[in-house]
């Protein structure tokens, strides 16, 4: 069986940035809460004109421009913040990527999970037919009611992948753990733009579900945990991380400790910090800051810790590959992050009231977004996304 994995890995995000000292003024709390508390400095917000589509087309293009659309038979678009209940987010990203006619679109669903069961499923269709590519991507827009503790773990970004043989990137491990538990920790039914979130029992299960996970993974043959190097998890804030490898760390009488056990997870939280939680994409900017910081890590076991609330986790590992830096999009990914406009609390205030709006089956978008792709607005409630060049 060739090696499967992740050969190419690119992200986009809103066009614009708050900073959370802004909204801890308003809110009346200590910034330091939020920039150590919660280890976040700033969240990404969109623009009206941009939502799950436009990031996914924007992630996704520079990943089809440098590897060509020929081979790409599947998109799996993973997302929380769905904009229709039954057509797939995946069939106007196809559009906007210029794909052939000759390609399946899904929508994938589990909260902040999703796109990694996408990887999986991803993965099995390659090992089925090697000369496939597929094209995973996971988009999602945070968004809680303003005012309660939810609102500084807000953000919003895309990360697309390319799975296939012998990917540049990272190569899986054939073992992964699974764990699902009924619970109700986060969820958003279908009226509304916000999530509900129970955040401390959401940290309990969180910590519960993973720890579960890696339990089902080595019982498969999974690495022990101390022969894993790198540890790239969900961050729907990126003092979660440290929380969460603390205490598997601690649960499994780990010889690490401290200092050692930050190294391993340090390099993973350069873009959450900055964006926020992405939910659906957040592990893989994980992955995207640790693959794409100064430590050279070829021949490095890292695992991807996936957790969605609800909930299911999965526990995975792969192997980075010789190489892997050719590969890297840091510079581009960096100039994105420093391009965002800053906004102020008012204007940031404004742009999250404007998802409301009076005939939501009629509107048009103000045109805002600095990305490729613009969503014009619901004309008799078809929505329509167009280039902006
Ligand atoms: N300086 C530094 N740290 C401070 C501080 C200060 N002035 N004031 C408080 N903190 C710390 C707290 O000690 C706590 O850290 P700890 O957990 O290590 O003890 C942290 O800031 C958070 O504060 P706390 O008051 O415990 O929580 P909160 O009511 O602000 O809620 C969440 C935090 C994450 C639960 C909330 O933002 C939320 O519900 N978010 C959405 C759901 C989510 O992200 N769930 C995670 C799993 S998917």
């Amino acid at each position: 069986m060739p090696a499967i994995g992740i050969d190419d890995l690119s992200f986009a995000t809103g066009t614009y940035r708050i900073e959370l000292a802004a909204i801890a003024e308003r809110l009346g709390v200590d910034p330091a809460k939020f920039e150590h508390g919660l280890g976040q400095v700033e969240m990404s917000v969109l623009a009206e004109d941009e939502d799950i589509v436009t990031l996914a087309a924007a992630a996704a293009l520079p990943i089809v421009e440098r590897a060509g659309r020929e081979g790409i038979r599947t998109i799996l678009f993973a997302t929380e913040t769905g904009i229709d209940q039954s057509k797939s987010a995946g069939v106007y990203l196809h559009r906007l990527l210029g794909l052939g006619d000759h390609v399946r679109a899904v929508e994938l669903k589990q909260a902040c999970y999703s796109g990694t069961a996408a990887l999986q499923f991803a993965a099995a269709l390659v090992a089925r037919d090697p000369a496939e590519r597929v094209l995973v991507v996971t988009s999602d827009v945070a968004r809680y009611e303003l005012g309660t503790p939810a609102e500084p773990t807000q953000g919003a970004g895309a990360a697309a992948f390319l799975v296939t043989v012998e990917p540049a990137l990272v190569e899986l491990e054939p073992a992964s753990g699974v764990f699902t538990r009924d619970v109700m920790d986060f969820w958003r039914p279908n009226h509304r733009h916000t999530a509900i979130v129970d955040g401390k029992s959401s940290i309990s299960a969180y910590i519960d579900a993973v720890a579960g996970a890696f339990e089902d993974y080595r019982a498969r043959g999974g690495a022990a945990f101390d022969e894993i190097d790198r540890f790239c998890y969900h961050q729907p804030f990126t003092r979660m991380a440290a929380k969460a490898h603390r205490q598997l760390a601690e649960r499994l009488s780990s010889s690490r400790d401290g200092a050692a056990l930050d190294a391993q997870i340090d390099d993973t939280m350069g873009y959450n910090r900055r964006i926020g939680n992405s939910y659906t994409a957040s592990v893989y900017f994980a992955l995207a800051a640790l693959l794409e910081a100064e430590e050279d890590l070829t021949g490095r076991r890292v695992a991807i810790a996936s957790y969605g609330s609800g909930s299911v986790a999965e526990f995975l590992s792969g192997v980075v590959v010789p190489g892997y830096r050719e590969r890297s999009r840091v510079e581009a990914h960096e100039r994105l992050l420093a391009a965002r406009t800053l906004l102020d609390d008012e204007a940031y205030l404004a742009l999250q009231r404007s998802v409301q709006r009076d005939d939501p089956s009629n509107y048009e978008t103000q045109r805002q977004t600095s990305g490729p792709f613009r969503f014009a607005g619901v004309r008799d409630d078809k929505r329509i996304y167009e280039p902006t060049a």
